[in-house]
């Protein structure tokens, strides 16, 4: 009789009989663009399965839904601290439109965000913050990217690389809390990134699980278009820590090649003049450091075959660079020149 009481009592109240979720409360809100700059990725985290992924949204109510995915992710770390990454794609949405959403489940939303989606077409000039090393303390820059940002002063936010020093640090507590601290502004506009040496623990796990940009490399190379630009991110990181295996580098290269071939066709050209590429070490650098004085940096000439500038002139692109403490920089010497370069 008991038993058949307790049947009874679990059929009735569905799945308040199963509410057992302790830490399902979404934290480490962040968005990037997915395939196409009016797909948005919502990302988040909770520390128990909640089972469900969604994403309630509208442009001033929240009226859509929509549902992705969770993946457990472990940090490498002694204390093997894992949490659940939720992603939800937000498809096909109006272009300069602002939207209001909210991620979540059954077990508890987080507060309302908004963002804005960038213009249609290419006519148009792009509102870009790029950084990079930004760690949980000495964060300088950090409130007034968090007001901007909530200010939709930018049409997205480039953090190439060097991320919370480090995201493993203290069994990743580190790293949740940098994401606490970025959901200000990644929650608010795409956060686009890529990966730095001090991603590298555990294969640079916690970069790869932490954010989702689009293609299927787990973020660590891509391209997308967005007004006249053609942005690509590649991993500077391989060149570095070919321990992890050669294959990613080569698997890379093919793609940069691709990806360049098809940027500098003419037609593409006409649309997207602008082709820029980012990565967290420079190829060139001009201060007194031993880095800058070798004249093979990895990134530069390849291991040894295989550096970036091969790949760009095989995909016909001069490369000229504009890097690091905003020297103009051009064929392995700092450059002083009359006119501009790019
Ligand atoms: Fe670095």
């Amino acid at each position: 009789m008991k038993l058949i009481l307790v049947l009874y009592l679990s059929s009735l109240l569905g799945t308040s009989i199963a509410y057992d979720c302790a830490y399902c409360q979404p934290e480490q809100v962040h968005i990037a663009f997915g395939e196409k700059t009016n797909d948005i990725v919502v990302t988040w985290s909770t520390f128990n399965d909640t089972k469900e992924t969604r994403v309630q949204y509208g442009k001033n109510v929240m009226d859509t839904e929509a549902r992705g995915y969770s993946t457990l992710f472990v940090d490498g770390g002694p204390r093997k601290h894992s949490q659940y990454i939720h992603r939800v794609t937000l498809r096909d949405l109006e272009y300069d439109t602002e939207y209001v959403y909210h991620a979540g489940s059954v077990y508890g939303w987080s507060e309302q965000f908004n963002f804005k989606t960038p213009p249609a077409g290419e006519d148009w000039v792009v509102r870009a913050a790029i950084y990079g090393d930004m760690g949980n303390k000495n964060a300088h820059s950090l409130s007034y990217l968090q007001d901007e940002a909530q200010r939709h002063k930018f049409d997205l936010i480039l953090h190439v690389g060097d991320f919370a020093y480090d995201m493993d640090t203290d069994d990743a507590a580190v790293g949740d809390q940098f994401m606490r601290q970025i959901q200000p502004l990644a929650a608010a506009v795409p956060y686009m990134t890529c990966v730095g040496n001090h991603e590298e623990k555990y294969n640079f796990s916690n970069y790869k699980n932490r954010f989702s940009m689009p293609g299927p490399q787990q973020s660590m190379f891509y391209s997308f278009d967005i007004g006249p630009i053609h942005f690509v991110s590649i991993s500077t990181e391989y060149y570095y820590f070919i321990n992890y295996g050669i294959h990613m580098l080569m698997n890379q290269y093919d793609w940069l090649v691709d990806d360049l071939t098809k940027a500098t066709q003419r037609e593409n050209r006409e649309k997207r003049p602008w082709i820029i590429i980012y990565g967290h070490r420079p190829m060139y650098c001009a201060n007194d450091e031993a880095e800058c004085r070798n004249q093979r940096i990895p990134v530069r000439t390849g291991v040894p075959f295989i550096g970036f500038v091969v790949a760009a002139w095989a995909a016909g692109v001069e490369v000229r660079c504009r890097l690091r403490r905003t020297t103009h920089l051009y064929a392995s010497a700092a450059a002083r020149p009359r006119t501009m370069i790019y």
